[in-house]
């Protein structure tokens, strides 16, 4: 195997130049509709009664309305018989897996609404919230729930015969569909069982996919990886081995060779970003063949025929990743072709580590907000924490700018020396340190005698895993 990558520049190193405007553009939408996302407030309900009433005198179908604010509705509720308007569904995808660390949810399931949603549901595999509004339309003691709501099992948990507001059945399988992009929404049937999953990784470096997948416990059956670079290909073989086979450049990734590696349920890739980057000051023309886009095409290629080569048998999940410092046009052009709007995570709300980076897939949860700023598994979030036990140094900082390919990003991850004497002198951030930032085991990148200069090299590329975690976390409910 053969690197034909240089270095992957990420304009995000210029924070470290001395930009502060830590948020860019200040267009990325997370952040920003967070607060729009607090103020929503459902209707009142007697609006709703009206509705319900032409409803049940048949001049109105339930399937026409939006459940969250009654107006006409254009695409099916997931949980629920019933609609939702685009705005509303926005709001959905924004807020149906936003929880506590303790796993409460914490906007109301029906309109995703967060004002008065009080009530939340007592299966603990549920958890599920909802709004006084909402129960006021739905059910005649709301009171009583609202007041004690000990033991209540919500309208997914329970479903009365009876009922108005009827749950789908099969409502897992409408949340993996509701995330799915408009133009493939309509066509497709959907299968899904839980299962291991077959999961096929582009631009693949160290693996970081597979090492969230494994923090969560997700079992995989097969991890196909396409990586052209030997250091990196020689570090996630060697740490995790057995399910992980590597498959070579992206261009041998054929019809035929897909054919014999289907199904896959979930495609994975973040493609070198040279020319997507703002600090590259000579980038290609996004449709240039000669530049790093046309690995954005082998992308939206391979996703294509995976599509047609699942057919009706297997959904599959896919997730593409870049650099949030891109050209708008670029962003734009990449949304165009796969149909849908990026999300816009930070690392530093799950690790010690600023790195924005764009997201588009049709993951259940992509779009959450995330009211916590923790990692998974509780661990702190200070860089003081990533430092080697027993160093004797400390952070200077609470968090680092971004990581890059670049040696010099790693001196803004210094740290003091806590001698007695208080005779402080400064030091770069150790690559066992570095790795526990990036939710790395400590020493995942020490293997085959390599270099300090090419295992950062490896880490600048890398997912920062405990935000991949997150945006596989919700898959655990669609596997084994
Ligand atoms: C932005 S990095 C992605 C790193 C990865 N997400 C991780 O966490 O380590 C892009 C990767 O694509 C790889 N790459 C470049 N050309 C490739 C090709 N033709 N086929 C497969 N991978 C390639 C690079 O070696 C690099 O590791
Ligand atoms: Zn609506
Ligand atoms: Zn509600
Ligand atoms: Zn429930």
């Amino acid at each position: 195997m053969n690197s034909d990558s240089d270095d992957c520049y990420d304009s995000d190193a210029t924070y470290f130049c001395g930009s502060d405007d830590d948020d860019g553009d200040g267009n990325f939408g997370v952040e920003a509709d967070g607060l729009l996302l607090e103020k929503w407030i459902p209707p009142l309900f007697y609006l709703a009664k009206g509705h319900l009433q032409t409803i049940h005198n048949d001049v109105n179908k339930l399937e026409n309305v939006c459940l969250a604010c009654w107006e006409k509705g254009t695409c099916p509720h997931p949980f629920f018989v019933g609609a939702l308007c685009q705005q509303c569904k926005q709001r959905l995808l924004r807020t149906m897996f936003s929880k506590t660390v303790d796993g409460f949810h914490l906007y109301c399931t029906i309109c995703g609404s967060k004002s008065n949603a009080c009530v939340s549901c007592s299966n603990g595999k549920c958890y599920r919230k909802y709004c006084v509004n909402c129960l006021n339309i739905w059910t005649d003691h709301s009171d009583k729930l609202i007041k004690n709501s000990d033991k209540w099992f919500c309208f997914l948990c329970l479903p009365e015969p009876n009922q108005i507001l009827q749950a789908h059945h099969n409502w897992a399988q409408k949340v993996l569909l509701f995330h799915e992009p408009l133009a493939v929404y309509a066509s497709r049937a959907l299968y899904w069982k839980r299962q291991p999953l077959r999961v096929l990784s582009l631009f693949d470096g160290i693996g970081t996919g597979l090492v969230a997948l494994r923090k969560l416990g997700i079992e995989v059956e097969v991890y196909y990886a396409s990586e052209v670079l030997t250091a990196a290909a020689t570090v996630s073989r060697t740490r995790l081995g057995g399910v992980l086979h590597h498959i070579g450049s992206v261009g041998e990734v054929t019809q035929q060779r897909l054919e014999e590696i289907s199904p896959i349920h979930l495609l994975i890739g973040g493609s070198p970003c040279n020319d997507f980057s703002a600090i590259n000051r000579f980038p290609k023309d996004f449709y240039d063949p000669r530049g790093y886009s046309r690995y954005f095409f082998d992308f939206v290629r391979v996703l294509n025929l995976m599509r047609k080569i699942n057919g009706q048998h297997q959904h599959l999940l896919w997730l593409f990743e870049n650099v949030a410092s891109m050209p708008q046009h670029y962003r734009e052009t990449i949304s165009r072709h796969l149909d849908c709007q990026p999300a816009v995570i930070d690392a530093k709300n799950f690790s010690p580590q600023l790195r924005r980076r764009l997201f588009w897939g049709n993951i259940p949860g992509l779009f959450t907000v995330h009211e916590q700023q923790l990692t998974q598994d509780g661990e702190s979030l200070s860089l003081e924490k990533s430092l080697m036990p027993n160093s004797g140094r400390r952070a200077a900082q609470e968090k680092i700018r971004t990581l890059t390919t670049n040696t010099n990003s790693l001196l803004q991850g210094r740290t003091e020396n806590c001698d007695e004497d208080d005779n402080l002198q400064t030091d770069v951030l150790w690559l066992q340190e570095i790795e526990h930032v990036f939710g790395l085991p400590r020493h995942f990148t020490d293997v085959g005698n390599m270099s300090r200069t090419d295992r950062q090299k490896l880490l600048g590329h890398a997912w920062s895993v405990p935000v991949i975690a997150s945006i596989f976390s919700n898959l655990k409910a669609y596997t084994v």
